[in-house]
Order: structure tokens, then C-alpha cells, then sequence
């Protein structure tokens, strides 16, 4: 029997990504597995249940959770999915674990196998299968888009019968993908563009991309490609530069993060005070806390009537149709590579990408960051 793989709809609330698009629904149904799809699941993402071919679509989640091997998800599942799975089977997803202790529980209870999206190692093999990324970037992109909107200034450069407009300055603070992919949009957007990351690899990506490195003198390359948290006095010397080019920016976009820790608080209220009148910053490190001690996550709010300080949460659900797309095809790079010709999933827990990403199994915690907490 083949292998039944189902998605459910994403009952997160405002969750709007699902994780099946059509053209992976056809590329998964050639590989022989059998997959079947909540009704109306992928229309807050635009696609209709016409649009997957060779996809069976079920009423409700309770019947398609119950004879499902593999389950698809885009966020966490809640207590109440898991105890409607089967036990044994498999599920793959952002899984949040250090969140999400009793849900790690019930999984080791019914023996469920888990699969991380936010654990595939960062390694040059899986980027096809990096969701941590296809996310991050869409974020990037949609940040300076809602910077532009925000802002009581245009961004490019213009000359018009009414004079000639200056370009707005954009400062991007953190250069990881979702940074890089801010500079790029604010640079096509017009604007002169400085950007900061305290890993010195970032200043030959900043300088590729046409923006201007702000060089604060310090230098904090952790492990595996990550930054790592600053000292006292580190801190204090990133501050004094950065003081200078945030009160001259008219847009900041935070994006800095440190792997399982709360963001770095890299704007203080001092800076904020120091900033442009009409100034607006769009703080994508919201989910950690945020990147400026003033961010309220999931509000926008008005300093003092002169600065907007806007803390988006789930940046990437709101461009659904490419956020699916991009997770759906992450999914199935994962995972393809372990279906039979008869179209069975068998994983190979020894491949270093699975390996790597696999949180439960077996009924106990399996991942070494996780397995004693
Ligand atoms: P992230 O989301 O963890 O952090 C964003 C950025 O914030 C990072 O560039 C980090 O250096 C920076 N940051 C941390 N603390 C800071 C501070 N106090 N001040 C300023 N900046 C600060 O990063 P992301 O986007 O997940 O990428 C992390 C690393 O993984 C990068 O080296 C990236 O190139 C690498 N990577 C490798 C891939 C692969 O080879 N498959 C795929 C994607 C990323």
C-alpha cells in the first residue's frame, strides 16, 4: 500500500500558508504516494481544491487524520490534532520545540515520528530543503514593502516639475537571509541602503548588493555560521556607532537573531528619540521580542506621535500563494528522495538531513538540543 499523505488545514489563528501547493501535489502524486487534502484547506493561500490533481479532498480533519501516515503542516500541531493522528505515524513542520513541551510529550506518547522544518541543518546539500530560509526571505521582501507603506516619505530618488525629491536612507540591521533579501528590495525600491551584522562575512554580501557596510568595529561569528551574543563592552561600542546611522535613517529594518535566544536588543529608547520626525521602524525580529526595546510584537505603534515602530508577526503568511509554494517544495525535497518505487515514505534516520531534523521517534525526544530538557 502506498503511503497516505494528508494536509490538514492550518488552524493557527491568521495562519494563512498551507503546505501542499499544486504543482507539488503533482510532483509528490508521480512519486506513487496517495494524498489527500482538507476541503478548502489551501484557499486562504488562493488555491481551490480544483487546482491539486490527483488530491482527494476530505471534509473534516477528524477522518483525515485517521488513517494518515504522513501529515504535512505548516505550524505546530495543537494537542487536540495529535490526538486525532494515529499512532506511529509521521509529521512533518515547524514544530517550535522550545515551546512546545507537552506537545513533544503526546508525540513521544503515540510514538509519532517528527520531523523539524526549523532543524534542517543549514548545510550546502539541504538548502533546497531550508524552510527557516524560503520563509526568511519572503519576510525580507515583504518588511521593506510595508517600511514603503509606512513611511510618509517615497523611496527612489525624484525629479519632477515640483522639485526634486531626495532618496529615503534605509538601515538594515542583521544580514542574515532575510536582511540580504531587504537590502536587494529596498535597493530596487531606490533607496541608498547601509546595513549591519556583526559577522564579518556580511560585509562582501552587503557590498555585492550595492549597499554601504556600517562598520561598528565588532566582530561576534559564532558557531555554525551564527552570530553569537555580545558583551557588555561589545555592545556598548555597537551602540555608539549605530547611535550615528539610526538618527540618520528614515526606515530601520531589524532582522538580527540569535538561534534559541530572545533577540538582541539593538535599539534602545535613546535612539528612537534620536530619529527623524516621520522615521518608521519595521522590526522583523518581532517573534523573539524584537530587535528595539519599544516593539510591541504583533502591534504598530507611535513614539511619541513622530516615529512608527511596527512589530509584524507571521511576515511570510502574508504572501501566501509563494510562502505554500516555496514550503510545499521544501517538503517535498525533504522527503522525496526516501519514497519507493511502490511510493512509500521510508525515511533513512541515518541521512544527515533527517538525522539532523528529527525531533521524536520511537516514543522518546531524539534531538541533542532537545532530548534533556
Ligand atoms: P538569523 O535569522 O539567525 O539572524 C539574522 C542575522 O542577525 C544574522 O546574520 C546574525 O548574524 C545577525 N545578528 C545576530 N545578532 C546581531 C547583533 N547583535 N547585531 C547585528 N546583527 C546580529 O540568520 P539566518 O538568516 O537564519 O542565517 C544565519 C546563517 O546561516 C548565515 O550565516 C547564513 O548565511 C547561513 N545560512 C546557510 C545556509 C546554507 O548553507 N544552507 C542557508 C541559509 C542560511
Amino acid at each position: 500500500m502506498p503511503t497516505r499523505l494528508v494536509v490538514p488545514n492550518e488552524i493557527a489563528p491568521g495562519e494563512r500558508r498551507i503546505a501542499l501547493s499544486p504543482e507539488v501535489a503533482k510532483k509528490l502524486s508521480a512519486t506513487g504516494v496517495s494524498i489527500s487534502m482538507q476541503q478548502g484547506a489551501a484557499l486562504s493561500s488562493y488555491f481551490k481544491d480544483e487546482d491539486f490533481s490527483d488530491v482527494e479532498t476530505v471534509a473534516d480533519a477528524e477522518a483525515l487524520y485517521k488513517d494518515a501516515d504522513v501529515i504535512f503542516k505548516v505550524t505546530p500541531p495543537t494537542l487536540d490534532e495529535l490526538k486525532q493522528m494515529k499512532d506511529g505515524c509521521t509529521v512533518v513542520g515547524f514544530m517550535i520545540p522550545s515551546k512546545n513541551a507537552e506537545m513533544m510529550q503526546l508525540m513521544c506518547d503515540k510514538k509519532i515520528t517528527s520531523l523539524a522544518m526549523e532543524l534542517v541543518p543549514r548545510i550546502t546539500r539541504a538548502q533546497s530543503m531550508d524552510a527557516l530560509s524560503s520563509q526568511a526571505s519572503i519576510a525580507g521582501y515583504m518588511g521593506v514593502l510595508m517600511a514603503a507603506q509606512l513611511a510618509p516619505v517615497f523611496f527612489p530618488m525624484l525629479t519632477t516639475a515640483a522639485g526634486t525629491i531626495r532618496p529615503a536612507k534605509v538601515l538594515v540591521i542583521g544580514v542574515g537571509v532575510a536582511g540580504l533579501q531587504a537590502i536587494a528590495t529596498a535597493k530596487r525600491l531606490g533607496a541608498i541602503v547601509e546595513a549591519y551584522d556583526v559577522r564579518s562575512a556580511t560585509r562582501e554580501q552587503v557590498e555585492s548588493l550595492g549597499a554601504k557596510f556600517v562598520d561598528t568595529g565588532v566582530s561576534a561569528d559564532g558557531e555554525g555560521g551564527y552570530a553569537r551574543e555580545l558583551t557588555d563592552d561589545e555592545k556598548q561600542q555597537q551602540q555608539d556607532v549605530l547611535a550615528k546611522h539610526i538618527a540618520m535613517s528614515d526606515v530601520i529594518i531589524s532582522t538580527a537573531a540569535i538561534p534559541g535566544r530572545p533577540s538582541p536588543k539593538i535599539i534602545n529608547e535613546a535612539m528612537v528619540e534620536d530619529m527623524k520626525t516621520g522615521a518608521v521602524i519595521v522590526d522583523l525580529a518581532s517573534e523573539g521580542g524584537g530587535n528595539c526595546v519599544l516593539t510591541q510584537p504583533g502591534e504598530t505603534i507611535e513614539y511619541k506621535g513622530r516615529v512608527t515602530i511596527h512589530g509584524p508577526l507571521n511576515v511570510a503568511g502574508e504572501l501566501p500563494i509563494n510562502a505554500s509554494g516555496m514550503y510545499a517544495k521544501n517538503l517535498f525535497n525533504l522527503v522525496s528522495p526516501f519514497i519507493t518505487e511502490d511510493g512509500n515514505l521510508e525515511l533513512n534516520f541515518e541521512d544527515d538531513v533527517i538525522a539532523g531534523c528529527v525531533l521524536t521517534r520511537d516514543g522518546a525526544i531524539v534531538h541533542a538540543q532537545y532530548k534533556d530538557k
